[in-house]
């Protein structure tokens, strides 16, 4: 199984980059996961934001601390496309996993926050545990939403083995540490967002340099200009991810390109 996730989908130049981009790669992958925490102006999902993203290909998305901020995600959080941050006290609507049968095999996608820099949540470790104790999961894929590059470590080398990969979101910056675990599990510490690339994580320059320059508060607006796509490929043998890579690409470009390509044979996990 060929899978696609996309990094953080920021405001309307994100998912205008999203809807003219991903058909033209679409049929490389048999699934596409994408967060969408910021697709509604920065903050949050919205109907609106939701249905451009599914009609663009993707076939799940997962959120993150954002995942609350439009009012409107609350008459979409039922959706099986959704996936929000498990860790989330008992009661929040919504579900932090979900399985989806791809051309025969099986992928669940789940979702956590980190607790470093975040606001409190909780054990994000006891909720994959949970997760895990369920049978038939198939492959599984973690969106670990976190600030910490520590704590994604932390998280990723605990479940080495145990799951198929996981990829962190939440700080818009790419990693360069693509890379297969010694058991075996497919990591890279954030996937970068997609949206414009001339920002302070998506949102306009001007305001966030004033807010650092002053102290003062203002207005974040999203900001204009070229968007870049940031995404993870990750190949699938059963629940092994025998290929990584990075993949990138700016608006206006004529195709992307691919970073950090591994490959592995062999599931040392098992
Ligand atoms: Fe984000
Ligand atoms: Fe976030």
């Amino acid at each position: 199984m060929k899978v696609l996730f996309i990094g953080d989908i920021f405001g309307k130049p994100g998912r205008n980059l999203v809807s003219s981009h991903l058909p033209a790669i679409r049929s490389r992958f048999d699934f596409v996961i994408a967060n969408a925490e910021n697709a509604a102006g920065g903050f949050g999902l919205n109907k609106d934001s939701f249905s451009s993203i599914v009609k663009a290909g993707v076939d799940c998305v997962t959120l993150g601390n954002h995942a609350w901020d439009n009012r409107e995600v609350l008459s979409l959080i039922d959706d099986p496309k959704i996936v929000r941050p498990k860790n989330y006290p008992s009661g929040a609507p919504g579900r932090g996993a979900a399985s989806f049968d791809v051309n025969g095999e099986r992928i669940t996608v789940t979702n956590f926050l980190g607790r470093i820099f975040m606001n409190p949540l909780d054990d994000p470790f006891a909720a994959l545990e949970e997760i895990l104790e369920q049978d038939n999961l198939g492959a599984v894929f973690v969106d670990f939403h976190a600030e910490a590059t520590s704590e994604k470590a932390c998280f990723a080398w605990h479940f080495d083995g145990r799951i198929a990969a996981l990829i962190g979101t939440h700080t818009h910056v790419p990693t360069a540490d693509t890379r297969f675990l010694t058991r075996g599990t497919a990591f890279q510490t954030d996937s970068g967002m997609t949206g414009p690339q001339d920002s302070s994580i998506g949102m306009g320059l001007d305001a966030a340099i004033y807010k650092f320059r002053t102290g003062l508060p203002q207005k974040n607006e999203v900001a204009q200009g070229p968007s870049i796509f940031n995404a993870v490929e990750l190949d699938l043998t059963g629940n092994l991810v025998t290929r990584m890579a990075r993949y990138s690409f700016l608006e206006g470009q004529e195709s992307g390109k691919l970073e950090g390509e591994i490959f592995q044979g062999v599931n040392d996990a098992k």
